[in-house]
């Protein structure tokens, strides 16, 4: 395979999907990522189907405009709403993210895992699709009602976020997962809070080195490698770049662009 500096693009309805981005430029340091937060429009996931698609074109299209080998959707909501029909428009290869359902169903010893993702998410064909697949597993699932608001407000820690987080969660060990599934791209920045109110036997499980491992792979089969030595990432939101830079450890600029 020839080598390629195109930049990857990653878009998401916000600020999550950088826990996708994250696991990306570790796992590929040499390459150039351009991460598009659609924050204006966050969240998608109580939109309809047919606004999600028209949202994740016009992401795609900024994208390609930026020269893009490839674009990961780096959000549930649209991976499971509108991968399809962008794969089928658009000529350059994309990567969703679904939910980690089949290392938690392989894994568990109960056979009982639970998954918190969004609305959007948890209706979606795809989703059903998949958990048809594994009838010998109780599958509890729960709506993150209001959590992708708090995380896009900056409002990670509040004492809100911790009452929604104990009123989702609480059934679910009452219930004795022993797998909890993030089916959502923000929900991995809740990974601390979440440690607390879970008993240490269930394992937490999101997509981040999943999808970083499925680009290596589609670079190297059919795309081709950067080689850059020290490739700036470039950020960019619709909204105040202020919560964006925060999540990212305030080392990198973020653009407000219009799109
Ligand atoms: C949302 O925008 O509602 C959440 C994004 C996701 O599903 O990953």
């Amino acid at each position: 395979m020839n080598s390629n500096n195109q930049p990857i693009g990653i878009f998401d309805s916000g600020i999550g999907g950088t826990s996708i981005w994250s696991a990306i430029h570790n796992l590929l340091p040499s390459e150039k990522t351009i991460y598009l937060a659609d924050s204006k429009n966050a969240p998608y996931g109580q939109k309809s189907k047919e606004e999600i698609i028209a949202l994740s074109m016009k992401n795609t299209e900024f994208l390609l405009e930026m020269n893009c080998k490839l674009i990961v959707v780096a959000c549930n909501t649209a991976t499971t709403n509108a991968i399809q029909e962008l794969r089928s428009k658009y000529d350059v290869p994309f990567i969703g993210i679904e939910p980690a359902i089949k290392p938690a169903v392989t894994h568990s010893k109960t056979q009982i895992i639970g998954i918190l993702a969004t609305q959007g998410t948890l209706n979606s064909e795809l989703f059903h699709k998949t958990t048809e697949k594994y009838q010998d597993t109780k599958i509890i699932e729960q709506v993150g009602h209001g959590l992708v608001q708090l995380i896009e407000n900056g409002d990670i820690n509040s004492p809100e976020m911790t009452r929604l987080l104990n009123v989702y969660l609480t059934p679910m060990i009452g219930a004795n997962i022993d797998y909890l599934v993030l089916g959502c791209s923000h929900f991995p920045y809740l990974i601390p809070q979440i440690k607390k109110i879970l008993p240490q036997n269930i394992q937490i499980i999101d997509s981040g080195e999943a999808v970083a491992k499925q680009t290596q792979n589609i670079l190297r089969d059919k795309v081709g490698f950067s080689s850059y030595e020290n490739s700036k990432p470039i950020f960019y939101t619709n909204t105040n770049p202020k919560v964006l830079t925060e999540i990212l450890g305030n080392k990198y600029s973020v653009t407000e662009k219009i799109f």
